[in-house]
């Protein structure tokens, strides 16, 4: 069991010391959990297998699934790649700091346990104040995977680390809740064509409204059992809370229709609605995902992990269009849904 400390942080003048603290605690080789805008991360010096060894243990990570280097600034991204393309200057110019993770071939220096012995290797500069202070003062790239449990709904707030992950890391610095709720978009730039990896926070059409079209992996828009993967984490169960969840896609009286269909098969067991439509049913656990695909994305994790602590069997969740964030988000629900209905 490992003591682990909790930092608040207020925006005022004592953060700094707090995030000093922490970066020293990243050279020394521990693993700090922060704030980035979209979801926390655990973070650990990127260029120390041993402390990067720290991070598979304490989330029950497998070893095959690479974890994405966090920079500060552009300079640092020379040492982690060996080339880098040019569509990546027009992709960094406009979306970095930003959610958008880009792969690119690795150099020497990364350690193979960072890429999962992969040639290349996911990099992103998050736009969120603590983390790129976090960055700069341990002066050194940082390693770090969403910092939940391996399978469970990412962290968007500190309280939601402090759940899983509560006497098995150094530090958490409290930054409040995560402005955008869902993980980066991955994108593949070692390929002629860019390939999409996962949908996140830049959206496919601000993607392509600047590099033209890319390719968008077909199990994206898929179900987790759908064939090939194409990012080694995506082969695993992701985002599920402990109940079983039911996604309903089709039109908005479609859908309404067989939920209230679902809730009367359903009245023996403790039941909870997740609504995109601000739909109303009859039951005392109707959780609203807000109007806009934004606000789906960004209370997605955050209702499922509330769903969890109410001791919900079942969730009943209403799907939206893939178009903008929505694609992020139904690729979130797709892959945390154990049966998907086509109403
Ligand atoms: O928003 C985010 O990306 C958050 C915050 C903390 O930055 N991080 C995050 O990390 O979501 P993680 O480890 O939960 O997801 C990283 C994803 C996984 O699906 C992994 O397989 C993929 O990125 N990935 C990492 N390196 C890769 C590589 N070299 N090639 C292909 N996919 C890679
Ligand atoms: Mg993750």
């Amino acid at each position: 069991m490992v003591t682990t400390l909790l930092y608040h942080l207020t925006g005022g003048t004592t953060d700094h010391k707090l995030i000093v603290e922490a970066a020293q605690l990243i050279r020394k080789g521990k693993l700090v959990a922060f704030p980035t805008e979209t979801v926390y991360g655990l973070g650990a010096d990127a260029l120390n297998s041993d402390a990067v060894a720290k991070i598979f243990r304490a989330k029950g990570r497998p070893a095959d699934n690479p974890l994405i280097v966090h920079i500060a600034n552009q300079s640092q991204l020379t040492t982690l790649v060996s080339k880098v393309p040019a569509v990546a200057f027009r992709l960094m110019d406009l979306f970095w700091p930003g959610p958008l993770t880009l792969i690119f071939k690795k150099s020497a220096c990364v350690p193979s346990l960072v890429t999962a012995s992969l040639n290349t290797v996911a990099v992103r500069m998050p736009h969120h104040p603590v983390a790129l202070a976090l960055i700069r003062d341990a002066k050194t790239p940082i390693a770090a995977p969403s910092a939940n449990l391996s399978g469970r709904p990412s962290p968007t707030s500190a309280d939601h680390v402090k759940e899983d992950l509560f006497g098995k890391i150094d530090l958490i610095l409290d930054g409040g809740e995560t402005s955008i709720g869902v993980e980066s978009t991955v994108l593949d730039i070692t390929k002629k064509t860019p390939v999409l990896l996962r949908p996140g926070g830049v959206t496919t059409e601000d993607l392509e409204s600047v590099i033209g079209p890319i390719r968008v992996h077909r199990s994206i828009h898929g179900h987790s059992s759908s064939g090939s993967v194409p990012s080694p984490g995506m082969k695993y169960t992701h985002y599920a809370p402990h109940a079983k969840v039911i996604l309903v896609e089709g039109s908005a009286s479609a859908v309404s229709q067989r939920i209230l269909h679902l809730l009367c098969q359903y009245s023996e067991h403790s039941v909870a609605v997740l609504t995109t439509h601000s739909s109303t049913y009859p039951t005392k656990n109707l959780f609203s995902l807000g109007v806009t695909a934004s606000d789906h994305a960004r209370l997605l994790f955050k209702t499922l992990r509330q769903c969890d602590r109410k001791n919900i069997e079942l969730i009943l969740l209403e799907g939206v269009d893939d178009k903008g964030l929505g694609l992020a988000f139904m690729n979130r629900v797709r892959r945390a849904a154990s049966e998907i209905i086509h109403a």
